[in-house]
């Protein structure tokens, strides 16, 4: 059968594409942009007929209705990295959370641990051979189609064709529907006075030459634009958005000089405005891979001068950092960045960086802590903590004693809080 009639064959409408998802079963959903919105509405009207269904996928745009508590009986999702859609019914108990590397999540699907029965993804119109490609995000739902029972897609005809290792072929999916649906459009590029001061600091530690890793939000988008007198900078990162555009166009961005895949820019996922969309499009500098790729800290140290750039809610004295939970209640997750921190940290030249506000809810509360909250996750450990910088400067506690530590630290505090600190330190005589 040539691959036109296979998926002719397949075709149909969503509430028959998911209609063999039985109570019981894991259904993993593929994340970002990629959220294949109109097969979940079509799961969500199956509530009468099932019971525990779990929900599996990492961040989501879009609604998360298998979280609303009326349906919980019916559904409970599991999340690998927390939303904003999912974050309150983790809080209360309602959905559930795994924490996990990024590096590693493949496996728990791949081992037996986790493997989905169902894997809900969205791709590509094929190509000319019959294959889709998984576009935007590759990220772990490759891994998850390859090893779940059933692969139902929605091939959307807006989701652009990606190269790299970001296809599967059209036999392998058991049914697809047809969209026609613009991705989710998320707009970057805002950052206020204090972010482009962080911004501007981290900047100053990136070598020309250098191979970034960031993530998204303000603080990436203020050092992208702090990089303007640099030149052949490379990528490889688990996302990225549109900021990275704008540095290709000004040749900023060329990966020249990279150590691993040279000329391209290497990511698991992006997501952004539909200018991201269309450059990704069959874009021969962009190669998407698989996370388990993409974050394996062997890999990524194969980057000559790393430069890993990474958020967090807290640092204490120590330099232990919580970057996944306020206090007991869960925010985010690990995500990737203890993979390329300790990949930045083992690349020659490599810089592991945490970049973050000294301050949250406008100054009231300092980021800089004496301890973390009780309860907050430990996301980067005081063992591979190397820079920490903030919109007052930048602490190097790599190789660092606990006194060094703290001193360094205060010096990139909130100038109201840094007596405080001081306070506390001698207390528990870190410092005399
Ligand atoms: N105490 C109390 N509240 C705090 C706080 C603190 N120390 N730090 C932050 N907050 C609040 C903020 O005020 C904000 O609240 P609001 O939404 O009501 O304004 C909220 O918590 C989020 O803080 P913010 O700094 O805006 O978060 P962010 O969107 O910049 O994300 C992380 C920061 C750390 C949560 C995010 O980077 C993350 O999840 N990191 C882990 C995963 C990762 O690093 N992946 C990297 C590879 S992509």
């Amino acid at each position: 059968m040539n691959w036109e009639a296979l998926y002719r064959n397949k075709v149909c409408a969503p509430a028959e594409a998911v209609q063999s998802i039985e109570s019981g079963q894991r259904v993993f959903v593929s994340g970002n942009a990629a959220y294949p919105q109109a097969l979940i509405n079509a799961l969500m009207e199956r509530a009468g007929v099932v019971t525990n269904v779990e929900i599996l996928h990492l961040l989501s745009f879009g609604e998360a209705p298998y979280a609303d508590p009326a349906l919980a009986r019916h559904f409970r999702h599991n999340a690998m990295f927390i939303g904003a859609n999912v974050r309150t019914a983790v809080q209360q108990g309602l959905a559930d959370f795994t924490p996990i590397f990024l590096s590693e999540a493949a496996r728990l699907f791949t081992s037996g641990q986790l493997t989905p029965d169902v894997a809900l993804i969205q791709l590509s119109p094929p190509d000319e051979h019959g294959f889709c490609s998984y576009g935007c995000e590759v990220a772990i739902s490759k891994a998850a189609a390859e090893s779940a029972r059933v692969v139902i897609a929605e091939v959307n005809r807006q989701m652009p064709r990606t190269l790299g290792d970001s296809f599967i072929h059209l036999s392998r999916l058991h049914r697809l529907v047809e969209v026609d649906r613009p991705l989710p459009q998320v707009r970057q590029g805002s950052f206020d006075e204090i972010q482009a001061r962080i911004g501007q600091n981290v900047a100053e530690l990136v070598p020309q030459g250098a191979t970034l890793q960031l993530g998204i939000g303000a603080i990436p988008d203020a050092v992208l634009a702090a990089l303007a007198t640099h030149r052949d900078l490379g990528v490889h990162t688990e996302m990225f958005s549109d900021g990275i555009v704008d540095l290709v166009e000004q040749g900023i961005i060329s990966g020249a000089t990279k150590t691993l895949h040279r000329g391209k820019i290497v990511a698991g996922f992006c997501f952004g405005t539909q200018k991201l969309y269309d450059f990704i499009a069959d874009n021969p500098i962009i190669e998407m891979h698989p996370t388990e790729y993409v974050n394996d800290p062997f890999v990524v140290a194969q980057n000559d001068a790393m430069i890993a750039i990474n958020s967090a809610l807290q640092v204490d004295l120590t330099g232990q950092v919580c970057a996944d939970s306020l206090g007991t209640r869960f925010y985010s997750g690990v995500g990737g960045q203890v993979d390329f921190m300790r990949g930045a940290s083992r690349s020659k030249g490599g810089k592991p960086i945490i970049a973050l506000p000294a301050t949250a809810k406008s100054g009231a509360i300092s980021r800089i802590v004496p301890t973390l909250e009780p309860g907050a996750g430990v996301t980067t450990t005081r063992n591979d903590i190397h820079y920490v910088v903030t919109e007052y400067g930048v602490a190097y506690l790599h190789g660092k004693t606990i006194r060094e530590r703290a001193l360094a630290l205060m010096k990139i505090a909130a100038p109201r809080f840094r007596e405080e600190l001081l306070r506390f330190a001698r207390e528990e005589h870190y410092v005399l």
